[in-house]
């Protein structure tokens, strides 16, 4: 095998933290290298330094045989490497084949595209790749899944070498997902190089060649895939012995906490009525699009075109904002917790505290007591932080979730809406947060939790509603909750 890149002994230090500690690691032509650890392990930070945007402390990199103490995007993208974001970068008005050879256009002698061949070329990379989509289809008409393929499709249209992934699965449904892991081995399969970050450790040993586990920007271990079992890696990531499985105490539920009654997605479609019971944690499952965001924002006010109705504990409550269903003890821990749900330059203090502000006004007693809540959530969550005071747009990924989630927690809210709540987060927190989740169920509160994660839905929830194609498809019970059920009434 050939080694194509080599990272020696590369250190990269912020103010108060260390996030990269002397860590060195290697590549080979045609690898799947991936690349394990909690949030805040350094592994956005060593990609970052790979991929120009980020100058490390110390160290050499060593790419096809040539050494560099640093890299910029320039030098990075000319020596082939290229990262695959979740951000979108397509543009939505043209179609998949514009998109793909964007910037790299042919055009004729009179200067005007070639549109014929651009058309043919992306037909046959996608060929190559074995995906089937219409390269004259409009961007703006994809799915997050199928933009994904294209960002990935443009990428390989540019001399790449080395391709890098930070979590691509995060929003993709299990299908989605396992048509993303084919064509990752499928572009290994081509010679390319790839190193591949994520949580999921089922998918990263479908996929890897070699595991590498970062803890505390350190590197604790490489593996040979077949040589290390789910546990030891877990193991290796926590630093401890965890116990993986937790389960919802057998809570008994009570009475009707809250009704939600006829909200219509959309035209033509069957309005959508479910109960939520004292106690109770109660599922709501579907493919990505299947109006499961929608619904739970329709409840809390945001979007009152499609407006139903909402009984609290018998009475009716009007919601015509999400500051009504706040101020009635319902909320909402939003999906896209970074641009919803932070104020990525405030403080870790000020972000968790802000939402439950009044319970904690004026006196100086109280600061100290929210002092002592913030720390503690700190330490429950295994937020890495350096400091309370540190700015949460300087927190790693998974670290900015486990604030938002926080954030709520502080409030006194009855009725919690979680929108995939560990989305993002690393094996041993979303320990803790079905902990915390259990806690407020027991103590009386009700739990609407949409989750994309399977084993999360099995062993959480009390019901759960499948909903498919902005409609209700089926309504489980405790009982009747498995991955077979739930799919078959997802996909129908
Ligand atoms: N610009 C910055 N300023 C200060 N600290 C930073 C900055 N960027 C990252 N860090 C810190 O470096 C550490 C490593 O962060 P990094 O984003 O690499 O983690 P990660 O392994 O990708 O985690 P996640 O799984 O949550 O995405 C964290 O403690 C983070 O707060
Ligand atoms: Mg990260």
């Amino acid at each position: 095998m050939e080694l194509i890149l080599e990272i020696l002994n590369i250190t990269k230090t912020f103010p108060g933290v260390t996030a990269v500690d002397n860590v060195s690691f290697d590549l080979m032509k045609g690898e799947i290298h991936c690349l394990v650890g909690e949030n805040g392990a350094g592994k956005s930070t060593l990609i970052k330094i790979l991929s120009g945007a980020i100058v490390p402390t110390s160290g050499v990199i060593n790419i096809f045989g040539k050494k560099y103490n640093s890299l910029d995007p320039h030098t990075s993208m000319v020596l082939g490497i290229q990262a695959v974001y979740q951000e979108s970068n397509l543009l939505e008005n043209m179609n998949i084949a514009e998109n793909i050879f964007y910037g790299l256009e042919k055009s004729n002698k009179l200067g005007f595209i070639n549109f014929k061949e651009t058309l043919n070329q992306a037909k046959e990379i996608m060929n190559l790749l074995n995906i089937k989509l219409d390269p004259r289809k409009l961007v703006s008409e994809l799915s997050v899944a199928e933009k994904q393929l294209v960002k990935i499709i443009k990428i390989l249209a540019r001399n790449t070498k080395i391709l890098i992934f930070d979590e691509p699965t995060a929003s993709l449904n299990q299908n989605e997902i396992e048509d993303l892991l084919k064509l990752i081995i499928e572009i290994k399969n081509k010679g390319i190089g790839i190193i591949y970050i994520s949580h999921r450790i089922k998918e990263v040993f479908e996929i890897a060649d070699r595991i590498t586990v970062l803890r505390d920007g350190k590197k604790i271990n490489t593996h040979l895939i077949g040589k290390v079992t789910e546990n030891e890696l877990i193991s290796e990531m926590v630093g401890r012995k965890t116990n993986l499985f937790y389960t919802k105490s057998n809570i008994m539920t009570g009475k009707v906490m809250l009704e939600v009654k006829d909200f219509i997605l959309n035209k033509n479609k069957t309005p959508i009525s479910f109960e939520v019971k004292e106690g109770e944690i109660f599922g709501i499952a579907g493919m990505v699009g299947a109006g499961r965001s929608e619904l739970v924002k329709a409840i809390m006010g945001f979007n009152t075109a499609l407006k139903g109705k909402v009984f609290l504990e018998n009475k009716e409550i009007a919601i015509n904002k999400p500051s009504d269903a706040i101020k009635n003890g319902i909320c909402l821990v939003p999906e896209d917790r970074q641009t919803e749900g932070l104020f990525l330059i405030r403080s870790v203090k000020e972000n968790i505290t802000i939402a439950g502000l009044k319970k904690f006004k004026g006196i100086f007693v109280q600061r100290v007591k929210e002092l002592r809540f913030v720390r503690e959530l700190i330490d429950k969550l295994n937020i890495k932080t350096f400091s309370v005071e540190q700015i949460v747009g300087n927190l790693s990924g998974g670290n900015q979730q486990k604030v938002v989630l926080g954030k709520w927690l502080f409030t006194d809210a009855k009725i919690f809406i979680f929108d995939e709540p560990t989305r993002g987060i690393d094996v041993g927190a979303k320990q803790e947060i079905y902990k915390i989740i259990g806690e407020i169920a027991s103590r009386g509160g009700a739990i609407i939790m949409i989750s994309s994660d399977m084993p999360e839905l099995i062993s959480l929830c009390d019901r759960v509603l499948v909903l498919r194609n902005n409609e209700a498809a089926g309504l489980l019970k405790r009982e009747e909750i498995n991955e077979k059920n739930i799919l078959k009434l997802a996909i129908g």
